[in-house]
């Protein structure tokens, strides 16, 4: 662990803190979120354990780390095969895996959690971890839409918790949104902002609403897309091709749903519905329920909106 002082910068009157230089971090989730920033933290000198439950889905974390970087590799080494190898084994030692939460957090500066988007399920989590973890550490999540001020409410460590949210693929989306609920401190605001800019991400601060920036502004014009459809107002391939080709998106709506997973997306609406019900922008869509009441997520599960090899 180490610290450093500078000036406080986010509205609060001027004094000298200390923030922790985060170096060892633990990663809950082996999903395609957690391995993606598993590996960008690693490629960017970071000691990282990833945890999951399960060891069959740490290996394949493994591996999809290890394509990941042999993407990079391609491009950074393109004239040294030899050079891109030793990269790829030097990032790889950066990277542990652990079924056993509890022990991989014993030295950490971050927890960083990527689970499933379940309150309960992330308040357990953290509140036993609250009690093995270091006390200098942050903990942080990357829920794309829980309340963190709910999931912190699990621990005694408030003013060390805040959100860190991350874009898929991690390692091509430059953004990432810091989160810091009316609890979170200074320090540890400044500590999750800088640890951003170690991973080569650009930060944006962002208050603990609903959806925080992205998905507030992202999600609302996808479901859009898909009432456009359900009114007959155009197909789902030329509202795509409209998106890509007339405001520059890299993808159409409909395949950044598929994408993203519909069943993401309808969680994500019915709990911005549940908090506002009336708010037609929150309006829950037949056509999404339908899709996903039917196990089509998109990409993950082979269908969605579109058919997937
Ligand atoms: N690791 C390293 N590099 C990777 C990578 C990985 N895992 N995946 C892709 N890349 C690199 C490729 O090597 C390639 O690099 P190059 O252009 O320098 O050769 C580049 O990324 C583009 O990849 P591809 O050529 O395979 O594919 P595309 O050009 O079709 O781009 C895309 C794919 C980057 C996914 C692009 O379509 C895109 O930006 N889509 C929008 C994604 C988006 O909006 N994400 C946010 C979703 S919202 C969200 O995540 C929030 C959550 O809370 C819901």
């Amino acid at each position: 662990m180490a610290f450093v002082t500078h000036r406080l910068s986010r509205g609060f009157s001027s004094s000298a803190v200390r923030h922790v230089v985060i170096k060892n971090i633990t990663i809950i989730g082996g999903g395609q979120m957690g391995a993606g920033i598993a590996q960008v933290a690693a490629a960017t000198g970071h000691t990282v354990t990833l945890v999951d439950q399960h060891e069959n889905i740490l290996k394949k974390s493994v591996a999809g780390i290890e394509g990941g970087l042999k993407r990079v590799v391609k491009k950074m080494f393109a004239d040294k095969p030899e050079a891109g190898t030793a990269f790829i084994q030097n990032v790889m030692k950066n990277v542990s895996i652990s079924t056993d939460a509890a022990s991989a957090v014993q030295s950490t500066d971050l927890v960083l959690e990527a689970i499933v988007e379940n309150l309960k399920v992330k308040q357990s989590l953290f509140g036993g971890l609250d009690k093995v973890a270091p006390s200098h550490a942050i903990f942080a999540s990357n829920t794309s839409s829980l309340p963190i001020a709910d999931i912190a409410s699990a621990t005694g460590r408030l003013d060390r918790f805040g959100g860190l949210h991350f874009f898929n693929p991690v390692p091509v989306m430059k953004l990432v949104e810091v989160i810091a609920t009316s609890s979170t401190s200074q320090e540890t605001f400044d500590s999750l902002l800088n640890f951003s800019k170690a991973l080569g991400k650009t930060p944006v601060s962002c208050k603990d609403t609903p959806g925080f920036i992205v998905n507030r502004l992202l999600v609302p014009y996808m479901m859009e897309a898909i009432r456009l459809t359900e009114r007959g107002h155009g197909s789902r391939e030329d509202i795509d091709t409209a998106m890509k080709l007339g405001a520059g998106y890299p993808m159409g709506p409909f395949e950044l749903l598929d994408y993203v997973g519909l069943d993401t997306a309808k969680f994500i609406m019915d709990g911005w519905s549940a908090v506002d019900p009336g708010n037609p922008l929150f309006a829950p869509s037949e056509m999404l329920n339908k899709l996903v009441a039917e196990g089509k997520y998109g990409k993950k599960t082979g269908e969605g909106f579109y058919k997937y090899k």
